[in-house]
């Protein structure tokens, strides 16, 4: 029981800077559109217009930060983990998009379990490309925890007016 719990501790350092990087550009972000405007063959965007250079910029600026607020708990080397993790949720969630974009869902339709995971399982694959493992039980509850609590801050954001959908 004590090692699980260290287990989600550690994952937790680890996946809060992507979990800050995925929230962070539904307050920070700005044109232009990561696709450009471009369209793939199947006439629709490569990821369309919910997916701003603003909003990747401002997720992996804030979730490094993050990395810089945790140095005292696990040394400097951490910045670059929490720099890798924020891209993974990136690129995480503009593969959510295009995969999205391809099945003929427009911005900001549903996509239950890439919508609150793509980020997630992303972040994990970067760090574990960058040699950091952990322990799958650990991956699991935190996947759990992360798709509630995915829901639940939409639903806030919504209710705030900052996202015109609760998901
Ligand atoms: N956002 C952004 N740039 C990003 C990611 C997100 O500007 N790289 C902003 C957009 O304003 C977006 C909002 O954050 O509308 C919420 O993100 P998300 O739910 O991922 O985008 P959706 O609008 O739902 O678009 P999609 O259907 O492509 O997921
Ligand atoms: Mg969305």
């Amino acid at each position: 029981m004590g090692g699980l719990i260290i287990s989600l501790l550690l994952l937790l350092e680890y996946i809060a800077p992507a979990m800050v990087a995925n929230g962070a550009p539904v307050v920070l972000h700005g044109p232009p559109p990561i696709d450009f405007g471009k369209r793939l063959p199947d006439g629709r965007r490569v990821f369309g217009d919910g997916k701003s250079w603003g909003g990747l910029l401002a997720g992996i600026t804030s979730g490094t930060f993050v990395g810089i607020i945790e140095w005292p708990l696990l040394g400097p080397q951490h910045i670059a983990y929490a720099a890798l993790a924020s891209a993974g949720a990136m690129c995480g969630d503009l593969f959510g998009s295009f995969i999205k974009r391809r099945a003929g869902l427009e911005r900001g339709a549903e996509a239950p379990v890439l919508d609150q995971l793509g980020f997630y399982v992303f972040a994990l694959l970067f760090l574990y490309m960058g040699g950091i493992t952990f322990s799958i039980y650990a991956e699991l509850i935190w996947a759990v925890i992360i798709y509630v609590l995915h829901r639940a801050t939409n639903w806030a954001a919504y209710k705030l007016k900052l996202k015109s959908v609760p998901w």
